[in-house]
């Protein structure tokens, strides 16, 4: 089956889906990466993240591809592995800025689904359940409070960044804002999802949770 993940940036969707797709035998897509990828490809021309028709044109020349390394899943645009340039917070609020844009979501709609004609998937982004899939077989919404998102966030930047934990906040307040008020297939969980709250929730426990509903999706009798 296709199972989505959907959710605000913080509520654990990396680490569960990853781990999730695992426990399954799935491959896991991270959704996020490609816009971040699209985000940062429009940085180094330099490009205004408003223009369509410029962002049109560096969508038909990229060439994204998730492989699998001993360091776990890269990123590779053009053959150039660029994993651990797509987390900085310039690139974070670039990627939500470009995923407005009619002509990001257009070419990574096709790139997305692409990825998912083979089944056996765990995708994790933010309209997985509601555009690019929605007739997957299992959609989950995995939410959090801002303060324990805010939180998880800053202690995972903390080696890599010197963002104070009130500038984490405020980012992932105004990211909050931006994706699920905008036009285009707003950050909303999927009327068929299973909601979950992982404020109070240990990840092995959000991931027995998420086990259980797809057993029961399976097996109804069991
Ligand atoms: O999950 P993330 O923080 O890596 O995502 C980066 C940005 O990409 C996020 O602010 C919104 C956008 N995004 C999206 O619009 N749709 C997706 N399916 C995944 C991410």
């Amino acid at each position: 089956m296709v199972v989505t993940i959907d959710g605000p940036a913080g509520a654990g969707k990396t680490t569960v889906s990853r781990a999730l797709a695992d426990r399954l035998g799935y491959r896991y897509v991270d959704t996020g990466a490609l816009y971040r990828a699209v985000a940062y490809a429009a940085r180094r021309k330099r490009m205004r993240t408003d223009d369509d028709a410029a962002l049109e044109e560096l969508c038909r020349g990229l060439d994204l591809k998730f492989v699998t390394s001993a360091s776990g899943q890269r990123l590779l645009s053009a053959g150039t592995d660029i994993t651990d340039h797509i987390r900085t917070p310039e690139i974070t609020m670039l990627a939500s800025g470009v995923s407005a844009r009619p002509a990001v979501r257009a070419y990574l709609l096709k790139v997305q689904r692409e990825m998912g004609r083979q089944k056996g998937v765990v995708f994790e982004g933010r309209d997985m359940g509601t555009v690019v899939f929605p007739d997957a077989e299992m959609k989950f919404f995995l939410d959090a409070a801002i303060e324990t998102r805010a939180n998880r966030r800053y202690l995972e930047l903390q080696d890599s960044s010197s963002q104070k934990p009130e500038e984490v906040e405020n980012d992932m307040r105004q990211r909050d804002q931006n994706d699920s008020t905008r036009d285009l297939a707003p950050l909303v969980p999927a009327a068929d999802a299973v909601i979950i709250n992982s404020t109070d929730l240990t990840v092995d426990e959000v991931i027995e949770q998420m086990l259980a509903h797809i057993h029961k999706r399976v097996d109804p009798g069991s």
